[in-house]
């Protein structure tokens, strides 16, 4: 039985954030001196056990999920996650994926990783410069990065790229990057900076849009587009003449809320129907209370039946501009 929200969009794909933590620390994710030793993490206590996590999945797959995400944080932090995938592909689940900084991706860890299902991998990559990477993340490793590119296009055959693209901090690196991965078999997915949660300092300013990065690859590459997937992010280009593909994710000058089916589950587990909420529905507290999934699978259908989420969509009305309550981390729920 599938579920529709308030504007029609069935409830498809959920992302599960596996940690809160991580080891870099991007700007507009995790600013250091906001992520520092004082911030309160959660604890490995509060974090939901994989058996747990799979309930929740087992519960949702009634509502004919087609794919999970696996996020964090950084989701390699936690050990074995092999063992969990392997079991969400158990339950019927057609596609998992996994988004990842790629600092911990071995090639051992890859192979593991598809041995047990995984159909796969996103990696993060903002900049080839080690300049701009230490004005960016002060951690980050860029050899390692590559390295993880280019094991999970071995491995998986294929593998997405996601660069956040800053006004006047990265932006004029476009170009660079895709020249170094187009003959790779991968998307390289330009996204716009997004003011997900409250530390990021995010301001419309700080945004290079998808149509400039567009125009800007343009002038070197001829680009031919690509059917668009009903319930992508992005909208994808092929590089003529490479393997690559690019692809462009417009969550600011063109929002694609209308089309979204995603849910979302912490590490905490909690529910909660769109990145920019601010209040999610506790699961644990449910799947703890009694034996029986029926009464969480009658609160999902509710919750998700009233849904009207559209956040990027309303983001220039005054609606959230005065009065509005915190909105919950990138690094909690995982993008
Ligand atoms: P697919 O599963 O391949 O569609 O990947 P994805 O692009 O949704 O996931 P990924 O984790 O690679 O995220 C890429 C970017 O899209 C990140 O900046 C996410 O925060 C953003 N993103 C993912 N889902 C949503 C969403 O539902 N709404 C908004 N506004 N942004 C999203
Ligand atoms: N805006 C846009 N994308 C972001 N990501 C993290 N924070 C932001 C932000 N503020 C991206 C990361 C990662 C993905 C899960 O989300 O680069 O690839
Ligand atoms: Fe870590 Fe990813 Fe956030 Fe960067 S964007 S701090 S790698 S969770
Ligand atoms: Fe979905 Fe919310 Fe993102 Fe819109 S802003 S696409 S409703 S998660």
């Amino acid at each position: 039985m599938s579920i529709n929200d308030r504007l029609k969009r069935p409830l498809e794909y959920l992302r599960i954030s596996l940690t809160d933590r991580c080891n870099y620390r991007c700007s507009y994710c995790m600013p250091k001196d906001i992520f520092n030793t004082d911030y309160k993490y959660l604890k490995k206590s509060e974090l939901l056990t994989f058996e747990e996590i799979l309930s929740f999945i087992e519960v949702l797959n009634t509502f004919n999920l087609k794919k999970i995400r696996l996020t964090g944080g950084e989701p390699l932090l936690r050990r074995n996650i092999e063992n969990l995938i392997v079991k969400i592909k158990d339950l019927g689940i057609n596609q998992v994926a996994l988004t990842t900084n790629g600092s911990l991706l071995s090639l051992d860890k890859a192979k593991l990783l598809k041995e047990n299902g995984l159909d796969g991998v996103t990696i993060s990559l903002d900049s080839l410069k080690c300049s701009t990477n230490k004005k960016i993340n002060p951690y980050f490793n860029l050899s390692k990065v590559i390295d993880s590119i280019y094991i999970a296009t071995d491995i998986f055959g294929f593998a997405k790229i996601n660069v956040v693209i800053m006004n006047n901090i990265n932006s004029n690196e476009i170009f660079d990057i895709v020249d170094r991965f187009k003959n790779l078999n991968v998307e390289i997915r330009f996204i716009e900076f997004m003011d997900v949660g409250e530390t990021n300092e995010w301001n419309l300013d700080s945004v290079y849009s998808s149509e400039r990065i567009y125009n800007d690859i343009s002038k070197r590459y001829l680009l031919t587009k690509l059917k668009d997937e009903l319930d992508s992010t992005s909208t994808k280009w092929q590089l003529e003449d490479y393997t690559a593909k690019v692809g462009f994710i417009s969550s600011i000058t063109q929002p694609f809320c209308r089309s979204c089916n995603r849910a979302r589950l912490s590490a905490d587990g909690f529910f909660y129907t769109c990145l920019f909420a601010s209040h999610g529905y506790n699961v644990l507290e449910t799947l703890r209370k009694s034996s029986s999934t029926l009464e969480l699978q009658h609160d999902i259908q509710n919750i998700w039946s009233k849904r009207i989420d559209q956040y990027s969509v309303l983001r220039k009305t005054s609606r959230y501009e005065n009065d509005r309550e915190s909105k919950i981390e990138m690094s909690y729920i995982g993008g």
